[in-house]
């Protein structure tokens, strides 16, 4: 439960910037996600109406439960920026401290913030305060190997009132290399008695169990391995409820989630960024098929979305006779 809003698999999508938007939400809810977020949402922008700010706070009805979520240092601004979110039909709002972006960092905000954890409890208890819906936090262990204070930063949170944490067990030092410390998260678990999210390296069935072993976590955060791979996330519920791992859909059923991928990216953003975005994702979703290093190369190639479509179709179509592209390739 977080606060009245029940949570029926303890399985949340990472919010990733540019990549976990409306129409890829969709998608990964279907595949079993219990908790989404959207991307994250400057809090000064809130204010500027910006189409493209409305866009990123767009929720489907199938989406909750859902959390907004917001990053910045300034009070003000962060409870600017949850009245908006709250009016906007957030579920729950979730504060971002864990983003390593230098630009976010310099304006003190995201994981720059680790380092001030005075400024920490004036955020949260500035947000609380602002809304009636539940609170939650995403965090990095610390700024550096030499400063890592998840474990105050949890206590700091659950004093402040936040209803969950979710902890990425890496500092923005390492920002994402080396591998995600589990002993780390469950550190700040222990600390604490708000649910915690265990997040970092989790990319299957096995990975899961074995974070939620090592760190005693209530749930679990995944990222990187849904791009490309939304369906992970069927695998990942499955060990989380201790059910038999569901089979991979096979390549009729993924062109028809990738079709239906790049359709929604056109709607929801318009052609031209759908592009952009498509490349991003179509490329993933070839990774590791045969002749996805030719296809990667046409595809990057393509500036126009109809043209993308079809290159897509072509390539992950099987059977499809107009795959003499790729044999000339
Ligand atoms: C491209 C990209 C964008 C991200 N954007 C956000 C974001 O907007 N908010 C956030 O809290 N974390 C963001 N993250 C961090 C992820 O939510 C997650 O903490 C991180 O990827 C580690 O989890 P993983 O190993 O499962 O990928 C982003 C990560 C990536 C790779």
């Amino acid at each position: 439960m977080l606060g009245r809003i029940r949570i029926d698999v303890p399985l949340a999508l990472a919010p990733m910037a540019g990549i976990t938007d409306l129409p890829f939400r969709h998608i990964c809810k279907r595949f079993g996600a219990g908790l989404m977020i959207t991307e994250m949402i400057a809090s000064r922008a809130v204010d500027q109406g910006r189409e493209r700010t409305e866009r990123m706070a767009e929720i489907g009805g199938d989406e909750h439960p859902i959390g907004i979520q917001i990053a910045g240092s300034d009070s003000d601004y962060m409870r600017e920026a949850a009245h908006w979110a709250a009016s906007r039909g957030a579920d729950f709002i979730d504060i971002n401290m864990g983003c390593p972006v230098k630009k976010i960092c310099k304006q003190v905000a995201g994981s720059a913030l680790l380092k001030d954890e005075a400024a920490v409890a004036r955020v949260l208890e500035a947000v609380v305060n602002a809304v009636t819906l539940p609170v939650t936090l995403k965090i990095r262990t610390g700024w550096d190997e030499s400063s890592k204070n998840a474990v105050r930063i949890a206590t700091i949170a659950e004093e402040s009132g936040i209803q969950m944490l979710t902890v990425h067990g890496r500092t923005r030092a390492q920002m994402f290399n080396g591998h995600a410390n589990w002993e780390d998260i469950g550190l700040a678990k222990q600390a604490v008695s708000i649910p915690v999210l265990g997040n970092g390296d989790v990319v299957d069935a096995a990975s899961a169990r074995e974070m939620l072993r090592i760190s005693g976590c209530d749930g679990v955060m995944v990222g990187r391995a849904v791009q490309g791979n939304p369906w992970v996330l069927a695998e990942v519920r499955a060990a989380l409820m201790e059910e038999s791992i569901p089979v991979k859909p096979d390549s009729v059923a993924r062109w028809r989630i990738i079709e239906e991928h790049m359709l929604a990216l056109a709607e929801h953003h318009g052609e031209r960024t759908a592009s952009k975005l498509a490349r991003k994702h179509v490329i993933w979703y070839s990774k590791s098929m045969e002749g996805s290093a030719e296809f990667r190369h046409h595809f990057q190639s393509l500036t126009c979305w109809k043209a993308q479509l079809e290159a897509a179709e072509v390539f992950f179509c099987e059977n499809n006779e107009n795959k003499a592209w790729l044999r000339a390739a």
